[in-house]
């Protein structure tokens, strides 16, 4: 995984809105995995900023998120579905109908997860797939113990992430049990990861992530199995990892690669 490590989230949410741009500007029509939640809010104003001030174009774009509570349909504040179109979708020139999002009111959940992932390879797979993590380790909802080569399908919530997510529903007890998430492996089968994690209350996460065995435990870590993960953390989320010197001398060692400064580096030194 590479590791990115900015002082504050502000800074880490641009850089990551950054490799989404550049993504767009690069395949027009590409495909975005999206997430919801706190930690992608900021990279999400950053990218409408892209589109509004810089006509950043996302006519072409596809998009799926990660999940949403079963229960709920789009119009309840707290879906998924509203999220996205409050927080991106309403405010970028991206068609609704390339918008996906599970269905949180499915009648027939097996026939909608198989359809969603139907769906993505219909769409030629995920492109640049934006994770959170849970306090938990989790990424999408895929709690503790879930397959790391589980698909899209119907997940029970733990409580640690329903004690999390309760200030969205004004308590414990309005939390739904249940959504329907990405499994591990579909997410695994995207071309680009962009994990991203702030505060402090993300550093076990994210060290358990980023720097821990692999195990169902923590299914963040399957993404060391991965082969193209950028993982943008903020000071205090990375607090906790051990190796941050050597990912701050890859980082120094990209940006010379990337600006061209190859005898710095030694390459073709006589
Ligand atoms: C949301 C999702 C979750 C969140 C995670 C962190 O679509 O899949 O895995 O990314 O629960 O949530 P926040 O960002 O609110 O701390």
């Amino acid at each position: 995984m590479r590791v990115i490590i900015e002082t504050n989230s502000q800074a880490a949410s641009r850089r990551a809105a950054h490799f989404v741009a550049d993504l767009v500007k690069r395949k027009p029509d590409c495909t975005l995995g999206l997430a919801t939640g706190s930690t992608p809010q900021m990279l999400y104003r950053e990218l409408i900023r892209l589109h509004q001030e810089e006509g950043l174009d996302f006519s072409q774009v596809r998009t799926f998120n990660l999940d949403e509570y079963v229960g709920l349909g789009p119009a309840h504040p707290q879906s998924y579905r509203h999220f996205m179109q409050v927080n991106l979708f309403d405010h970028i020139n991206v068609a609704p109908a390339n918008t996906h999002v599970p269905d949180g009111r499915a009648l027939d959940f097996e026939a909608h997860c198989r359809q969603y992932e139907q769906l993505i390879k219909e769409a030629g797979g995920i492109d640049l797939q934006i994770l959170g993590v849970g306090t938990d380790g989790h990424i999408a909802f895929n709690e503790p113990g879930s397959s790391l080569g589980s698909r899209t399908r119907l997940k029970t919530l733990a409580s640690e992430t329903i004690r999390d997510n309760a200030r969205f529903f004004g308590g414990e007890e309005k939390v739904p049990r249940l959504a329907v998430t990405m499994g591990v492996g579909t997410i695994l089968e995207s071309r680009r990861c962009l994990f991203l994690a702030f505060g402090p209350h993300k550093a076990i996460a994210v060290r358990d992530t980023v720097e821990g065995p692999i195990t169902a435990q923590v299914t963040a870590s399957a993404l060391q199995l991965h082969r193209e993960v950028i993982g943008v953390f903020d000071e205090a989320a990375a607090r906790l990892l051990v190796r941050r010197d050597y990912y701050a001398e890859v980082e120094r060692a990209q940006c010379l690669l990337e600006s061209g400064k190859l005898r710095e580096l030694g390459i073709g030194a006589q």
